[in-house]
């Protein structure tokens, strides 16, 4: 291909080895992520974001801007919740729509003829200053279109902002391209937990996409701010987020197993009731025993684990033994015993749960849930995930927002 002309061999082993390392994640989200540094890196962009194509619209999905806000931080921004059409009204939609790559070197300089015009709402409200875009469909070689990465600010050696080179005019799209396989693989991971799940709680449809999006997007939030705090090496927090993401979200798994008449109960269960219930963090925990990946690991200790509490009250302590069904609970876990990623998630479970309406109970306003959670610190909660939850409390609601019913 003549267009290869301007890659350098280096680069293109950098682009290789890049998308290597994004065939290894699992997470839509952290593969949004590493898509958008990786592509800034190449280009030597301050800012990006990627717009995913749902049903016929464009749902902003990922941002970063290294002017603006510190990447791997819990961060508001990330949980914008908006769209654009595919049209070529915009610039983004104009690249989703005709499948070409937008190449502009100054935003508020552009031709009347264009059909397209560059929204400057962004920058008025951010004060930001979009100068240079390169827009670039996402397209998968199946040439379905998966989405729009919009790179931002070219920087020159200065680090001032400058137009795009052509050399990441015509490197991107192939790094483009693999990208858009890595992205559709992360949305059908995600889509496929969420089939499961729908499948353990079908009686209650409308309720469990966005309780279960939302349990994994606060313990995903939870994660990174407490190994943050707690010095856990930065390769280490970008494996683990990956996949508590998606564990979290299975947490209820075992769920499948309870029969409709406890799950729908409309009121308060009693105690044989909910001794019965309390199966669904076993049955959870079976489903994922042959531990072959990390995230069947991380899966079986948060299903099992995600009702036991720090001071020891809570449940079910050890799996009973898979031959002899009848054993009692054994004595629960307290304290470290429990897994972190089920600690994380055990808070995140519970905020969801008293901030939504169960068919047992109506919605909590925030600040009787803030109490509740401030005083079991120490008792049901691990105070130090008390703490972070917290230090994010804005991110939170974010994403309680985003991920409404
Ligand atoms: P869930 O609805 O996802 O609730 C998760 C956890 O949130 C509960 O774990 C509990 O720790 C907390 N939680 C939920 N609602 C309340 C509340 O009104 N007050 C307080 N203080 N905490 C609350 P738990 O208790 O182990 O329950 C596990 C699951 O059992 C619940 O998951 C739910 O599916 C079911 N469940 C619990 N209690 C009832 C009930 O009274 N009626 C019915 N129908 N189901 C219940
Ligand atoms: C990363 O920093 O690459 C991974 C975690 C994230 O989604 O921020
Ligand atoms: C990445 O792998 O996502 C880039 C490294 C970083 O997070 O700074
Ligand atoms: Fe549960
Ligand atoms: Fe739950």
């Amino acid at each position: 291909m003549r267009q290869d002309m301007h890659l350098s061999s280096n680069k293109v082993v950098s682009i290789f080895k890049t998308i290597e390392e994004l065939n290894l994640l699992k997470d839509v989200d952290t593969i949004l992520d590493k898509t958008l540094y990786e592509a800034r890196k190449l280009a030597n962009a301050d800012a990006g974001s990627i717009f995913l194509k749902e049903k016929e619209t464009l749902r902003f999905s990922y941002v970063q801007n290294d002017t603006l806000f510190p990447k791997d931080e819990a961060n508001v921004a990330l949980y914008a919740d908006f769209r654009l059409p595919v049209s070529t009204r915009s610039i983004v939609g104009y690249a989703a729509l005709t499948g070409e790559t937008v190449v502009i070197d100054d935003a508020y300089e552009l031709r009347e003829d264009l059909p397209y015009r560059f929204n400057p709402a962004y920058d008025r409200k951010s004060g930001y200053k979009t100068v240079s875009v390169l827009a670039i469909p996402l397209g998968s070689f199946s040439e379905r279109l998966v989405g729009v990465m919009q790179l931002i600010n070219a920087r020159d050696e200065g680090g001032k902002p400058a137009p795009f080179s052509k050399e990441s005019q015509d490197y991107m799209p192939l790094f483009a391209n693999h990208a858009s396989l890595a992205i559709e693989r992360g949305i059908m991971n995600r889509e496929l937990i969420l089939r499961m799940m729908k499948m353990a709680e079908l009686r209650d449809p409308h309720e469990t996409g966005a309780h279960v999006q939302r349990v994994g997007a606060y313990s995903a939030e939870l994660y990174q701010q407490w190994a943050m705090v707690h010095g856990v090496d930065r390769n280490t927090i970008r494996r683990t987020r990956d996949v508590i993401r998606l564990s979290a979200m299975l947490h209820d798994v075992g769920k499948v197993g309870i029969s409709d008449i406890i799950l729908k109960k409309p009121g308060k269960l009693d105690k044989e009731e909910f001794s019965i219930m309390r199966w669904h963090t076993i049955f959870g925990a079976r489903l994922f025993l042959q531990n072959t990946s990390s995230l069947d690991e991380m899966s079986y200790d948060i299903a099992l684990n995600h009702h036991e509490k720090w001071n020891g009250t809570g449940y079910p302590g050890q799996i009973p033994d898979i031959r002899a069904d009848a054993i009692p609970m054994s004595a629960p876990k307290k304290g470290d015993e429990i897994p972190v990623a089920a600690r994380i998630t055990a808070l995140a479970d519970v905020f969801d749960a008293l901030s939504s309406r169960r068919s047992y109970k109506e919605p909590w306003p925030d600040e009787k849930i803030l109490e509740v959670i401030e005083q079991d610190a120490g008792t049901h909660f691990d105070p130090s995930i008390v703490e972070v939850f917290f230090q994010i409390f804005d991110v939170i609601k974010a994403i309680r927002e985003k991920y409404r019913e």
